[in-house]
C-alpha cells in the first residue's frame, strides 16, 4: 500500500518536471537507452530530450555509432516523453497568450511588434551599417534579465559576436537605465567571439549544453551571416554556403523551440541586382535568400531616420501588418525618440 502511494508521487514529480522545462536527455537511460548512446547524442550537441524529438531520423544518422534500429528506438522513446500531437487551437491560443515578450527598450518598438521580441522564434534585424542593430542587441542583452512584470525575460543571455562590436559597457549605461547591478548583469551575459563559420556552428553546441543547465532567455548572433561571407566567395561556392547556412539556422531554431529563448540573429543589406531593383522603392535586400527568409519568423528592416532616430519596419511577420515605428538611439540604450 505504502509502496503504491510512493509510486503515485514519483509519477506526478516526473510530469511536473516535464511541465518545468526541457527534460535532460540522461533520462533516456531510463528508457532502456545506453549511457554510451547517450553520451554519442550529447557529443552531437543533442542535450535534451525535445531537441532529440525534433530530430529527423537521418540527421541521427549521421552520429557515429547509432545505427538504424538504434536511431528507431531513441526516437520511438522521445517522442514518448514529448508530447508532439495535436491540440486544440483553444489551448494553443492559451500558450500563446503566456508567451514571454522581451521589451526593446522602446514603447513604440515594443507597440509594433506586439508587446516586444518573441521568444521561441527567430527575429532578423536587417539593415544597413550604423542603423542600429547591434545596440538594439546591447539593450536587448539586459532587458532579457528583467523580471517578467518589467518586460523582460528573467533569463540570462548568450552573445555571439563574429564581428568584434560587443562593447560591455554599453550593457552598464543599459543596467543602470533600469537600476540594475551592473556586475550581475554583465555575469549574465555570456559571451563568445566567432572566428569562422565552422566555429560559429560549434559554438550553438556548447549554447545548447548551457540552456540545458540555466535559464536562458535569449540568444543572439550579431552578425549571423558576415563570417558567411567572408568564407565563402563568388557564384561558384553560393551552393555551399547556403547549406552550411541552412543547418546553422536549423540550429538556431532548433534552440529556439527546446528552450523557449528568444533568438535574435542580425544581417545585412545588399544592393539588389536582378530585374527586380527597378521597380523597388529601396533597392536593397537583406543576405541569405529564402534559406534566411524561411528560418526567420520576424523580419525587422531598420534604415536610418533623422538624427539619432531610427526607423524599424515589419517586413516579414506570420501575424503583424507591414508597419512601422521609430525608435532612438540614446546613451542609455535604444528607446523612444524624443519629441
Ligand atoms: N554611446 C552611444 N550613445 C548614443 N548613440 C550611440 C552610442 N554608441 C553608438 N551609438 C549610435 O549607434 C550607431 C551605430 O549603431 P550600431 O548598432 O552599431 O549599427 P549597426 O550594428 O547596424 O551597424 C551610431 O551611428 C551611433 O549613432
Ligand atoms: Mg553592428
Amino acid at each position: 500500500m505504502e509502496q503504491e502511494e510512493l509510486n503515485e508521487v514519483e509519477i506526478e514529480d516526473e510530469y511536473a518536471e516535464a511541465e518545468a522545462g526541457p527534460i535532460p536527455v540522461s533520462k533516456l537511460e531510463e528508457c532502456g537507452i545506453s549511457a554510451n548512446d547517450i553520451k554519442k547524442l550529447v557529443a552531437e550537441g543533442y542535450h535534451t530530450v525535445e531537441s532529440i524529438a525534433y530530430t529527423p531520423k537521418k540527421q541521427l544518422l549521421v552520429i557515429k555509432g547509432i545505427s538504424e534500429a538504434k536511431a528507431d528506438k531513441i526516437l520511438m522513446e522521445a517522442t514518448k516523453l514529448v508530447p508532439m500531437g495535436f491540440t486544440t487551437a483553444t489551448e494553443f491560443h492559451q500558450r500563446r497568450a503566456d508567451m514571454i515578450s522581451i521589451t526593446t527598450g522602446s514603447k513604440e518598438l515594443d507597440t509594433l511588434l506586439g508587446g516586444g521580441l518573441e521568444t521561441g522564434s527567430i527575429t532578423e534585424i536587417f539593415g544597413e551599417f550604423r542603423t542600429g542593430k547591434t545596440q538594439l542587441c546591447h539593450t536587448l542583452a539586459v532587458t532579457c534579465q528583467l523580471p517578467l512584470d518589467m518586460g523582460g525575460g528573467e533569463g540570462k543571455c548568450l552573445y555571439i559576436d563574429t564581428e568584434g562590436t560587443f562593447r560591455p559597457e554599453r550593457l552598464l549605461a543599459v543596467a543602470e537605465r533600469y537600476g540594475l547591478n551592473g556586475e550581475e548583469v554583465l555575469d549574465n551575459v555570456a559571451y563568445a567571439r566567432a572566428y569562422n563559420s565552422d566555429h560559429q556552428s560549434t559554438l550553438l553546441i556548447q549554447a545548447s549544453a548551457m540552456m540545458a543547465e540555466q535559464r536562458y532567455s535569449l540568444l543572439i548572433v550579431d552578425s549571423a551571416t558576415a563570417l558567411y561571407r567572408t568564407d565563402f566567395s563568388g557564384r561558384g561556392e553560393l551552393s555551399a554556403r547556403q547549406m552550411h547556412l541552412a543547418r546553422f539556422l536549423r540550429t538556431l531554431l532548433r534552440l529556439a523551440d527546446v528552450f523557449g529563448v528568444a533568438v535574435v540573429i542580425t544581417n545585412q543589406v545588399v544592393a539588389q541586382v536582378d530585374g527586380a531593383a527597378m521597380f523597388a522603392a529601396d533597392p536593397k535586400k537583406p543576405i541569405g535568400g529564402n534559406i534566411m527568409a524561411h528560418a526567420s519568423t520576424t523580419r525587422l528592416y531598420l534604415r536610418k531616420g533623422r538624427g539619432e532616430t531610427r526607423i524599424c519596419k515589419i517586413y516579414d511577420s506570420p501575424c503583424l501588418p507591414e508597419s512601422e515605428a521609430v525608435f532612438a538611439i540614446n546613451a542609455d540604450g535604444i528607446g523612444d525618440a524624443k519629441e
